[in-house]
């Protein structure tokens, strides 16, 4: 993590919470590789795809299994892994699996922190949705950047079960900002830890950065446009009903990142009116393709 958004008390105190993480588990290959995917159009391909997800036999069960539902309709069995990348689209079936294979490498039980991943879901289709009308060239970056921007969340909740849900609690007594409660408990935050986390997965410099500015994107310095994105679309997911945990305080979109992002303040509010029925359909189209998506074993959890 770039220190120079940290003073040495921050450093101090992430060290000391993340010390206990190493445990945790790293990035699965296949999520690694689709993430490398999203800035190289070369490596985006169909194929190259589909060559990605057949590492996994796992994941080659579910998107065949997705490809052959009805949500599909496709009218011949899809057998092959190289078929669905063709009938889903290679950018949804990237955008699914690295969602998918990001939380259950860290919440294997699929169970605990579901609120937080509709939250995810919201912000990473919120922030595509916004690349779409400022012309960012990678909404897929976009969507990556949102979908992980909470990881650090998910983190916490894995390694201090109990200190983590103390500062949900707090959130929801106090109306605090998720932030702040963490501070208070563990000593550090979710951003932080997330991008820790994100930088020890060696995902690329620019997620990393979103992941780890997301409440203070004016600290970024690699690309502030993806982090003010993110930024915003994290509010647009409260927005949209898609909060995690409920009850926060919902804080307001800094300044900063409305001019990263070129909007003129005349434009702003009409430009969020707009995108929220959007993404709340989008989101519930996801959530949609998402139970398609899951494992057989896991349905009815
Ligand atoms: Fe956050
Ligand atoms: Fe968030």
């Amino acid at each position: 993590m770039k220190s120079t958004s940290l003073t040495s008390m921050d450093v101090v105190h992430l060290r000391k919470v993340t010390e206990a993480m190493v445990a945790l588990p790293t990035l699965p290959l296949v999520a690694s590789r689709l993430l490398e995917s999203i800035a190289d159009p070369e490596a985006a391909s169909s194929e190259e795809i589909g060559a990605v997800i057949a590492l996994d036999p796992a994941l080659t069960a579910r998107t065949l299994k997705l490809a052959n539902s009805d949500f599909y309709g496709f009218p011949r069995k899809v057998g092959t892994v190289d078929l669905a990348v063709v009938v889903l689209g290679p950018d949804t079936i990237r955008d699914l699996v690295l969602g998918a294979a990001v939380f259950q490498t860290l919440d294997p039980s699929w169970k605990t922190l579901t609120g937080l991943w509709s939250h995810s879901l919201a912000c990473g289709v919120a922030a595509r949705a916004l690349a779409d009308r400022i012309r960012y060239r990678l909404e897929s970056e976009a969507f990556a950047a949102g979908m992980l921007h909470d990881i650090g969340k998910v983190a916490l909740r894995q390694t201090y079960p109990d200190r983590f849900d103390a500062a949900v609690a707090l959130v929801r007594e106090q109306g605090i900002s998720m932030s702040v409660a963490e501070r208070g408990v563990l000593g550090s935050d979710h951003a932080e830890v997330g991008g820790w986390l994100a930088e020890r997965w060696g995902l690329p410099g620019d997620l990393v950065e979103a992941i780890a500015c997301h409440h203070r994107p004016e600290q970024a310095r690699l690309n502030t446009e993806l982090t003010s994105l993110v930024h915003i679309a994290d509010w647009l997911a409260g927005r949209t009903g898609n909060s995690w945990p409920h009850g926060g305080m919902p804080g307001s979109v800094s300044q900063f990142a409305w001019e990263c992002v070129e909007v003129e303040e005349e434009d702003r509010e009409p430009l969020l009116e707009d995108l929220v029925p959007f993404i709340q359909r989008a989101v519930r189209q996801e959530q949609e393709l998402f139970r398609h998506f899951r494992d057989p074993q896991e349905e009815g959890k």
